[in-house]
């Protein structure tokens, strides 16, 4: 059975390559040539863990090429899927799905025997069948089944998700692209990964479903910190407390400046709009979404009232700016709002990040950032440090090796990677998330609550 990938970025790339792990002769195509070039030369055009050498390894193993050939790669495939960009519209909202039609119009002049076509890209539900009638009217002979096979991988930990997934789903209508489906996965199923059929429909929306519940998990816990502090709680307990909890489950409880990424942000949003086209409007994730946008204004506002909002003249070291650890990807990173609003506020900052600051250097022009090559140049005689991303080389920082660097004792940590005890006993002023060092002994007023 031979596969074609369409589309080479982060779900394309990843996919692809584990396809051809699982045993299957794959193809990548995309439109863009020195991509192309890239991979075919032994680079990879996006910085993921181990991809490097699964690719290396499957392309020595003949199972896996790439092109820019789309007519030859459709036409020999079995399985067409469609991996392209669903970035957000101009709009802000809606998703900008050019470059799908665009697959899909490529796929419908070249298909030759019966293909499944599968769209792996997260798209709004309903698009499907868009890319069904495009095909269709491009060319009424073919002989194709359209289908939805979401991907749920994370950056930073793509290859581990894609090969040792929580589950698969495929949205399907017909037995004939069914059956080609249940082959491909069938390696994975062996293994004891659920693979669930669905329809179409309920495959489409179960990609939104499943982003905006995570990203609504993220919101909860991380207004709950804001109580915590306000009440003298622990974040990190709360979050385990209620996680035990099987039917809540203890990922994605992790207190923090909030959620960012090419996926969170965007999924809730296109599905917010879906909602109210079809007046149906699902207010909590309105609500989510709102609350991550406020969520990265308080945290500017947290490292101004550090400093008694005396920040004029001013540096911060910012350790971080990658929307989290193991990626360089920059989009949507909480960092592009707060390290502007920082600037904004009066200070300088020194800023460093272990992969992403090229992605960085390019959307960040501030002439207030200068950007630093290790941790280490970022922290000397900075006057306040500020985790952004939970990197394992700053884990290692102790309040030892922090004092040697900076001007004064003042760490804001908005991942909590430091322990409280520690950074308090060595005498900084530590502000984290969802916990306070000293909390002033006062009897919490509950005459409200009463009346
Ligand atoms: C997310 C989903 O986790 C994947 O299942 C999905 O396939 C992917 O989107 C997608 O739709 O393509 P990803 O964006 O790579 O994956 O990253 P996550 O690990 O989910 O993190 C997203 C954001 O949430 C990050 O900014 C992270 O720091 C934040 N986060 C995550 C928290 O603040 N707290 C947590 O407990 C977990």
């Amino acid at each position: 059975m031979k596969i074609t990938m369409i589309g080479t970025g982060y779900v394309g790339l990843v996919s692809g390559t584990c396809f051809a792990e699982l045993g299957f002769e794959t193809v990548c195509v995309d439109k863009n040539p020195q991509k192309i070039e890239t991979l075919n030369n032994g680079g990879v055009p996006i910085f993921e863990p181990g991809l490097d050498e699964l690719i290396k390894r499957q392309v020595e193993g003949k199972r896996l090429s790439f092109t820019t050939d789309v007519a030859s790669a459709v036409q020999q495939a079995d399985i067409v899927f469609i991996g392209v960009g669903t970035p957000t519209s101009a709009d802000g909202m809606s998703t900008d799905l050019s470059y799908v039609e665009s697959a899909a119009k490529d796929i419908a002049e070249n298909l030759k025997g019966y293909t499944a076509v599968v769209v792996k890209s997260t798209v709004p539900v309903g698009t499907c069948r868009h890319v069904e009638s495009i095909i269709r009217k491009a060319n009424p002979k073919a002989e194709f089944n359209i289908c939805s096979n979401p991907e749920f991988l994370r950056e930073g930990s793509a290859i581990q998700d894609f090969l040792a997934p929580d589950r698969v789903v495929v949205g399907t209508d017909n037995p004939k692209s069914k059956a080609l489906l249940q082959k491909l996965y069938s390696p994975l199923e062996k293994k004891g990964h659920s693979v669930l059929f669905t329809k179409i429909e309920s495959s489409e929306l179960i990609k939104y479903a499943a982003n905006a519940f995570l990203a609504t998990k993220i919101s909860f816990i991380n207004q709950i910190a804001d109580l915590a502090e306000k009440v003298g709680a622990d974040v990190s307990d709360i979050a385990l407390g209620i996680g035990l909890d099987n039917r809540i489950g203890k990922k994605f409880l992790q207190a923090g400046p909030g959620y960012g990424g090419s996926c969170f942000p965007k999924d809730t949003k296109s599905l917010a709009t879906t909602a109210k086209q079809f007046d149906c409007p699902i207010t909590i994730v309105d609500a989510v979404i709102q609350a991550n946008e406020d969520r990265k204004k308080a945290m500017a506002q947290r490292v101004s009232d550090a400093f008694n909002s005396k920040t004029s003249g001013k540096t911060i070291a910012v350790l971080g700016v990658a929307f989290k650890p193991n990626t360089d990807d920059m989009r949507d990173a909480p960092a592009l709002d707060i390290l502007p609003a920082l600037i904004e506020m009066g200070f300088s900052l020194k800023a460093y990040d272990p992969e992403a600051t090229e992605e960085a250097k390019k959307i960040l022009k501030q002439s207030e950032i200068t950007w630093c090559n290790t941790k280490e140049d970022a922290l000397q005689n900075s006057d306040a440090l500020l985790v952004l991303t939970e990197w394992d080389e700053f884990m290692a920082l102790t309040p030892g090796v922090l004092e040697q660097y900076l001007n004064t004792k003042t760490v804001i940590d908005l991942r909590n990677i430091f322990n409280v005890e520690d950074m308090t006993q060595a005498g900084f002023t530590y502000i984290s998330i969802g916990k306070k060092p000293h909390f002033p002994l006062k009897e919490i007023n509950i005459k409200s609550c009463n009346n």
